[in-house]
C-alpha cells in the first residue's frame, strides 16, 4: 500500500513533500508551526489576519495600544467609518510578521501566508493590495488567497516584480467559484500555481451555506479535475478538509491531487498558537460539541466547538483596537448586534448577544475555538495521561504521520 512520501508535490523542478499545513488565523499557525513543516519538506502557511496583533505579540511592538490611542474618542460610536488602518504601519506589522519568519526558514520546504478577503479592514482593496505587496518584499513564498472570491485580487499585485516568482493560489469550495477566478484574473496573464480545493468538514470559515452536510470533498474535486483536464489546464489540485490519516491522504494523492492540506491534526501540536488548556478542549471534544453556526460577522458559516466561550459574549465591540471585519462602510454585523441588545436591556451591565460574535476579540483572545469536523478523533492520536489530560504532540510527529502511516494507522507518540 502506498503511502504519502511515495509522492511529491511538484512546482516546476521544485519538489517537495505533498503535504501542505493549511493557515489558522488569529496566530493559530503560527510562524513557529510553519518553520516545522518547512524544515520537514512540506508547505506550512501562516496567516496574516490581525497581523498588528500577532507582530505586537511577537515583537513586542504596540501597533494596537497605538490605534486605540489614535481612535480612543470613538468607542462608545455606532459610527465606525473613522476607524482605518494606517497603510505604513499595517505593511510595516506585515514586514515585521513575514519578514522575520522567512529569515528563520531552514529546510527544503515553503512558507505560504493565507490570506483572507474577508478582513475587509474599512477599506478592502486598499488593505489587501498593502497586505500582498508587504508579504512579497519580505520574501514569502507564496500566498493563499482564501475566505472570499479574490476576483481583483491578482489585478492588485501584477505590478509588483515577484509577481509571476512567487506562488500563488486559491482556496475554493467549488467548481464555480473556481471559474469565475479564472475568468476574472485570465487578463493578468497568469494561472494560479496550486488550487486548494476545500470541503465541508475544513476549520474555519466554510465556503457553503447551512447545507454544508450535503456536499462531499471527494465529488467537488473530481469535478474541478474534469473541468481542468477538459481545458487542458495544469494547475496542481490540493483537497482539504476532514483528511485525517496519511492513508486518506495517500488516497486523494492516488486520485490524481498534487497535495493535501490539512490543519484540524496540527491544532494539538505544541508549535501551534492555541494555549494548552484550549488544546485540552479540542481532545476532549465529542462529535456532537462540533458545530457550523452563523455567529461569524463575515457572514460565512464557520465550525467552531460548541463550548467556546465566545458563543453568546455580549461584549464591546473593540473596532478602535481592531477592525479587521469592518466593511468599506465601516460596518460590522456585531456592532448591530451588540446595539441592539443594549438598547433592549437598558441599564444591563453585561448583556449576551447570542446570533452574532465580536470575531477580532474572540479569535485575538483564543476563545472562539474553531475546528474541522474531524476534531473528536483527535483523542484518538495521542495518549492519556494519569491526571486525564493528553499529551500534546510536536509538529514533526504529526507530520510524519501523515507522510508515512499507511493502513488508517495513527502513530502515537512514545
Ligand atoms: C483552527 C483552524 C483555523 C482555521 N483558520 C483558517 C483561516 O484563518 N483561513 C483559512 O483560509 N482557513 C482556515 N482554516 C482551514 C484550514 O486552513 C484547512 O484548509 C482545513 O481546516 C483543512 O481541513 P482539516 O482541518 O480537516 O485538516 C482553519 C482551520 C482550523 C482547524
Amino acid at each position: 500500500m502506498k503511502c504519502v512520501d511515495d509522492y511529491r508535490l511538484k512546482f516546476g523542478k521544485q519538489e517537495f513533500v505533498p503535504i501542505m499545513v493549511g493557515g489558522m488565523g488569529v496566530d493559530i499557525s503560527t510562524a513557529e508551526l510553519a518553520l516545522e513543516v518547512a524544515r520537514l519538506g512540506g508547505i506550512g502557511h501562516i496567516s496574516d489576519a490581525m497581523v498588528k496583533t500577532v507582530a505586537d505579540r511577537r515583537f513586542n511592538t504596540k501597533f494596537v495600544k497605538n490605534k486605540l490611542k489614535q481612535y480612543k474618542f470613538n468607542v462608545a460610536n455606532a459610527d465606525k467609518s473613522v476607524v482605518q488602518f494606517d497603510l505604513g504601519q499595517l505593511a510595516e506589522a506585515t514586514k515585521l510578521h513575514v519578514g522575520k519568519t522567512m529569515e528563520a526558514k531552514r529546510g527544503d520546504g515553503l512558507i505560504f501566508v493565507n490570506c483572507m478577503e474577508k478582513l475587509t479592514m474599512n477599506a478592502p482593496k486598499e488593505t489587501l493590495r498593502v497586505r500582498m505587496q508587504a508579504a512579497l518584499d519580505s520574501g514569502i513564498d507564496g500566498i493563499t488567497l482564501a475566505a472570499g472570491l479574490h476576483l481583483g485580487s491578482f489585478a492588485l499585485i501584477e505590478d509588483h516584480p515577484r509577481f509571476r516568482d512567487a506562488k500563488l493560489g486559491i482556496i475554493v469550495s467549488s467548481l464555480r467559484a473556481l471559474q469565475l477566478f479564472l475568468r476574472k484574473t485570465a487578463r493578468s496573464n497568469r494561472l494560479p500555481d496550486y488550487v486548494v480545493v476545500e470541503g465541508p468538514l475544513a476549520g474555519g470559515h466554510l465556503g457553503f451555506g447551512m447545507d454544508w452536510a450535503d456536499y462531499d470533498l471527494a465529488t467537488i474535486v473530481a469535478e474541478i479535475r474534469q473541468f481542468l483536464l477538459a481545458e487542458k489546464l495544469d494547475i496542481p489540485l490540493i483537497p482539504a478538509g476532514g483528511i485525517f490519516t496519511g492513508s486518506d491522504a495517500a488516497a486523494y494523492l492516488e486520485n490524481g491531487a498534487a497535495a493535501v492540506q490539512v490543519a484540524t491534526r496540527f491544532t494539538v501540536a505544541s508549535e501551534c498558537g492555541l494555549p494548552e488548556d484550549v488544546q485540552q478542549e479540542y481532545f476532549k471534544a465529542s462529535e456532537d460539541q462540533i458545530e457550523v453556526n452563523q455567529i461569524s460577522p463575515t457572514g460565512y458559516p464557520m465550525r467552531m466547538l460548541s463550548n467556546s466561550p465566545a458563543i453568546g459574549d455580549g461584549i464591546r465591540p473593540n473596532c478602535e483596537a481592531y477592525g479587521y471585519l469592518l466593511d468599506a462602510k465601516g460596518n460590522c454585523s456585531y456592532i448591530s448586534a451588540y446595539n441592539r441588545e443594549v438598547a433592549a436591556h437598558p441599564g444591563a451591565k453585561k448583556v449576551s448577544v447570542k446570533d452574532k460574535t465580536c470575531l477580532c476579540t474572540q479569535m485575538r483572545n483564543f476563545d472562539l475555538w474553531t475546528c474541522g469536523h474531524t476534531t473528536y478523533r483527535l483523542k484518538d492520536t495521542t495518549r492519556k495521561l494519569d491526571d486525564g489530560s493528553y499529551r500534546p504532540l510536536s509538529a514533526e510527529h504529526i507530520f510524519r504521520d501523515y507522510q508515512y502511516s499507511t493502513d488508517n494507522r495513527i502513530l502515537l507518540p512514545e
